[in-house]
């Protein structure tokens, strides 16, 4: 049995099966759509989500299975005091595969390992967020033809952006990898990211101006600043419109830039952005139901 808690848990070529079955999906969903038809996903979510849950319950349902699971802890025996543990083991009981997000870092790893059942680490804390670097993967390699050769700058909250991390882990097993990491001094990129970037000898710049490297860029991923992660409210109002994505600040980059966003966004892209073709953060979402459905079929090791 295998769980997901980590982008890194599957090989590149493990991801490269798994990106090829998500287009196989996504060009012929009829094929899929009673794969999964008797099993049951459980979505166990102790911190707000729109996408990643209702991209799982989608997924699921468009596999032909069904869905279970709580999107309030508050509605949950864990208001009682029931541990990640003990939930995980009446979950197996219920379900034959749980997604978990948890705003304890490390809470789905203590789940997988007291499950009978696949766990996919659906968000945890500031630590990881593997379905969204899953998303963000299969979206550039099925708009750009590659997962190598390019410029990537991360803007926004790097210090602590889940996804940014995940990205950042998964993207370093690719040739010629660039980053430029745009954010303000208070949420720079934490600096095990950076040693590690120092150890492979992955070149990296740090700018805190977008404007100064807009040219530059084959990939922009904008980020949220993130209210719930601060610890005092002042912080948050002094960062949160640092940067404000718009028409004028898209000129100067390339015509096949792609803009990409986990959501939710809030400033940090202004809506004019939205018909520009550059702009990926919609697409992106498609992609994170065909990845999803590709990583239930994967994990539950139906063959269609
Ligand atoms: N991208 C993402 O994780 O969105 P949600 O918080 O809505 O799930």
């Amino acid at each position: 049995m295998r769980h997901l808690m980590n982008p890194l848990d599957f090989t590149t070529e493990e991801l490269d099966r798994l990106f090829d079955l998500a287009n196989d999906i996504e060009k012929n969903p009829a094929k899929y759509a009673h794969a999964c038809e008797g099993k049951k996903l459980a979505t166990c979510f102790y911190e707000p989500s729109t996408r990643t849950r209702l991209s799982f319950e989608s997924a699921m349902l468009s596999l032909g299975g069904q869905v279970l699971g709580f999107a309030d802890a508050s509605n949950s025996s864990a208001a009682k005091g029931e541990s990640v543990s003990d939930t995980i083991r009446i979950i197996s009981c219920y379900a034959d595969i749980c997604a978990m997000r948890h705003p304890k870092e490390g809470a789905p790893m203590v789940a997988a390992s007291k499950s009978s059942i696949p766990v996919i680490n659906a968000g945890d804390g500031g630590h990881q967020h593997p379905t969204q670097t899953l998303t963000d993967l299969l979206t550039i390699r099925s708009l750009k033809g590659r997962l190598n050769n390019f410029t990537i700058g991360l803007c926004g909250d790097l210090k602590f952006g889940r996804t940014v991390h995940s990205l950042i882990n998964a993207l370093v097993r690719y040739d010629n990898i660039r980053f430029i990491f745009i954010s303000p001094e208070e949420l720079k990129v934490p600096d095990y990211i950076t040693e590690m970037l120092k150890e492979k000898s992955i070149p990296y710049e740090e700018v805190i101006r977008l404007e100064d490297c807009m040219p530059q860029l084959d990939l922009l991923y904008m980020t949220r600043v993130q209210k719930e992660r601060f610890f005092n409210e002042e912080d948050y109002v002094r960062l949160k419109d640092f940067y404000i994505l718009n028409k004028a600040k898209m000129e100067p980059a390339k015509k096949d830039m792609l803009v990409l966003h986990p959501l939710p966004r809030v400033n940090e892209i202004s809506v004019e952005v939205d018909d520009d073709p550059r702009a990926a953060y919609f697409k992106q979402v498609q992609y994170g139901v065909y990845v999803r459905m590709a990583l239930i079929l994967t994990l539950l090791e139906i063959q269609v």
